[in-house]
């Protein structure tokens, strides 16, 4: 009888992708997903380190999970992901865990949980270069049958130094490009309408065979040809790698989504080479420039973070002018959390106090806040072309759905339905939706 697990998913895109392939990897050997976790013979738990705050949140989930394991005793719990691979033995430790697996290990993970009815606490947490997950079928596991991803790099080999992810994912490779046309087409074929390519840096994407040397800008074109009709978006960009050939790409083909993650962290010279991010901020505007006068309608996000070691607050205003001069979309912004074993956490203090920390990130949220709102007012009036994902919650008989500017738009529904490009006027919009009417003629 087939065993039902059951797959929760914390922190960044990667991981989501990787949930899928875990899924794949799951239902070819016997197993068939849950959506109830109270349903689960197998709970696998994807977790994320890059910040404390992510870690903390699977404690307190191990806590709940430890109630499940009263009432079924035969039930088991793996933990994955990039939390498993940096303390993967302490998790052990914990009584709601049997098992761990690192974000190279996943093939292993039927035979893991197979030992976890011999050994005591199985564990995976090994490299592997080589390991792209070429062949695995990705099952979808969220509702929206439209936007998809697919990895083209795995790892990071930039070190950052406040990043944990070169250490949780190991070095970065590249995945075929026959591998990740074949998987585009087969997502066409299932109807999605729109991929997202996935890296920590897709900018460094380069795969050579003995026919072809493709890099990203080269992959983007030969996607971009190759399934006319999808959109395409990636993410995300490293501001260092972010070559002109990309910027040039992207203006060429209309499916290419018209919108760039390029993130910043700092707009101070002195925090960027503390860092080790390998640009200056005079770079960075340089790059945000080519795209601006190259792609007029391109819509520009980013990663910022405050309070990181020796941040005073002249550095921080650098950060604030920064973004009044690039004026983001959209921007995650965050406060620095020291990350064991980087280069920061064994050199450099965590020296900024917590309630300056506090007040920066405070001050980053509401400038941004006002920049989003005026970029957004910009748009009133505006047609824009959007991919339908789903209804809105607020309300049955309205849609949502992404511009190729990646903003999300409400409207009245219509005759439209999940998966159509329709023309949205915008009318009305806040600092995080525009909302607007469905134009009836095409463009
Ligand atoms: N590879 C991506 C980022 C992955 S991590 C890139 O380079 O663009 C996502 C974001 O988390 C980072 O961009 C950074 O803004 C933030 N981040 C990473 N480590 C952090 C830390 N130790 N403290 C606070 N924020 C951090
Ligand atoms: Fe971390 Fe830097 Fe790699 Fe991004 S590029 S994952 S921030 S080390
Ligand atoms: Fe992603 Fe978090 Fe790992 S951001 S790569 S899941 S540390």
């Amino acid at each position: 009888m087939d065993k039902k697990v059951y797959i929760e998913t914390y922190g960044c895109q990667m991981n989501l992708a990787d949930s899928e392939t875990v899924a794949g990897i799951m239902l070819a050997k016997d197993y068939s997903g849950v959506k109830e976790i109270n349903e689960a013979d197998v709970i696998l738990i994807n977790t994320c380190s890059v910040r404390d705050n992510a870690e903390q949140k699977i404690w307190n989930r191990l806590n709940h999970i430890k109630s499940l394991k009263k009432k079924n005793k035969n039930l088991k719990v793996g933990i994955i992901g990039c939390m498993a691979q940096r303390i993967g033995e302490k998790l052990l430790e914990h009584q709601a865990v049997d098992f761990v697996a690192g974000p190279d290990a996943y093939r292993s993970l039927p035979e893991l949980i197979m030992e976890t009815d011999i050994d005591l606490k199985p564990k995976n947490l090994n490299f592997d270069i080589n390991e792209t997950y070429s062949g695995i079928e990705q099952i979808k596991q969220s509702e929206n049958n439209i936007s998809g991803f697919v990895a083209i790099t795995r790892g990071c080999n930039n070190f950052c130094s406040y990043c944990i992810v070169p250490y949780t994912r190991g070095r970065e490779r590249s995945s075929n490009y026959l591998d990740i046309i074949k998987e585009v087409k087969n997502l066409e074929k299932q109807n999605f309408k729109e991929i997202t390519l996935l890296g920590q840096n897709v900018n460094s994407y380069y795969f050579e065979d003995k026919n072809l040397k493709v890099d990203f800008p080269k992959l983007m074109e030969m996607l971009a040809q190759t399934v006319p009709n999808m959109r395409i978006r990636f993410t995300t960009s490293h501001p260092k790698d972010l070559s002109d050939d990309l910027i040039d790409v992207m203006a060429k083909y209309k499916n290419i989504c018209k919108h760039i993650h390029l993130a910043v962290q700092s707009g101070s010279n002195k925090i960027l080479e503390k860092m080790n991010r390998k640009y200056t901020r005079e770079w960075y505007l340089n790059r945000i420039e080519a795209i601006k006068s190259r792609i007029p309608n391109c819509a520009l996000s980013s990663d910022i973070f405050c309070g990181f070691s020796g941040e005073t607050e002249e550095d921080f205003q650098e950060t604030l002018s920064l973004m009044q001069i690039v004026e983001y979309d959209l921007a995650f912004m965050f406060k620095y959390s020291e990350r064991p074993g980087t280069h920061a956490a064994k050199h450099l203090d965590d020296n900024v106090p917590e309630d300056v920390k506090k007040e920066r990130l405070a001050r980053m949220i509401k400038l941004q806040n006002k920049i989003s709102l005026k970029k957004n007012k910009e748009d009133i009036g505006k047609i824009f072309e959007v991919l339908v994902e789903g209804k809105s919650k607020r309300s049955e008989s309205m849609l949502y759905g992404r511009t190729e500017q990646n903003k999300v738009v409400v409207f009245d529904a219509g005759n439209a339905k999940q998966g159509d490009f329709v023309n949205v006027k915008i009318l009305e919009v806040s600092s995080a939706t525009l909302k607007g009417e469905i134009l009836v003629e095409s463009l």
